[in-house]
């Protein structure tokens, strides 16, 4: 299969599937959405392939969150249905994927990148990295998830302060919150990611996919949650706070919210 925002190597029992629009920092946008179903869809099936790493590509992001140009003019109802079809064909399909993924975060994992960061089954941070969900900064809150995996992995009072600061922590911060296992150098992330990697293929892909569905099914009882945050999250594109927020940012100045 063929793709153009995502790239795919394969080494060993191993494959990277690297997002790959440096330009915008890669954003998620529907095209890479899609493209990242198939591919791991495309890499579950695949028997040779015992475990993923996701990153980014270039030196500076991971994800910087979904792409903003393209839901800024979205109705409740359109905000509503990318936030349930994004989770439905990305973020837990990820959770639940039976083949075990490594995030590999590079630099910035924002909104959207620290929620698809969260998806996976453990994250390996670089020092350079800087995460958090700056969404309530553009009037809208986290609709992959993020409000239900992120206190899952740092607990309630550091995800409500996360939340609403809409601020960043840095990569040592965010494995003091338990919310990335290791840090190292931006050189030393990927081939940290592969021996790690490596030690899980010498394991039971079998024991593993059901490791993964017994792990999960100790968190299934939040499930109401992501119904609330669907419905939250389409809510706030009726707001005029959202509205001007995401002018703002496309705008490239700091937004003044009417709080309404
Ligand atoms: N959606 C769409 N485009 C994005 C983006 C996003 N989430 N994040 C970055 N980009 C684009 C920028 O618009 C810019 O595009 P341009 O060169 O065509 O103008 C390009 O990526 C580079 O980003 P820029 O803002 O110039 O880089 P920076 O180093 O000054 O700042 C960030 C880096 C990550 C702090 C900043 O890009 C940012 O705040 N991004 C949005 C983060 C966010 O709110 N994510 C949650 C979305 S729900």
């Amino acid at each position: 299969m063929s793709y153009n925002t995502i790239l795919i190597t394969k080494k060993a029992a191993i494959a990277t599937v690297t997002i790959n629009r440096p330009k915008k920092l890669n954003a998620l946008n529907k095209e890479t959405i899609k493209e990242l179903h198939n591919a791991f869809k495309d890499l579950e099936g695949d028997k040779e392939v015992k475990a993923i790493i996701v990153t980014g590509s270039g030196e500076k992001a991971f994800v910087a969150g979904a792409d903003i140009s393209e839901f800024a003019n979205f109705s409740v109802k359109e905000g509503k249905k990318l936030a349930a079809k994004g989770q439905e064909i990305l973020f837990d399909f990820i959770e639940n994927l039976s083949t075990p993924v490594i995030a590999a975060v590079n630099g910035f994992a924002l909104g959207g990148g620290l929620e698809l960061a969260m998806s996976c089954h453990f994250r390996v941070a670089s020092d350079n990295a800087k995460m958090g969900l700056p969404e309530v900064s553009l009037g809208v809150i986290p609709g992959y998830g993020g409000t239900q995996r992120l206190p899952q992995l740092v607990g309630k009072g550091r995800a409500m302060e996360l939340i609403m600061t809409a601020g960043m922590i840095s990569a040592e911060q965010a494995k003091s919150y338990g919310l990335v296992n290791h840090v190292t150098t931006l050189e030393e992330l990927l081939p940290l990611c592969s021996k790690i990697a490596n030690k899980i293929s010498n394991n039971s892909s079998v024991a593993i996919s059901y490791a993964i569905k017994a792990i999960n099914a100790g968190f299934k009882n939040t499930v109401n949650g992501y119904e609330q945050e669907i419905k939250a999250f389409g809510a706030c594109f009726g707001t005029n706070d959202f509205t001007e927020g995401t002018t703002a940012f496309l705008d490239k100045r700091k937004a003044d919210f009417p709080g309404s």
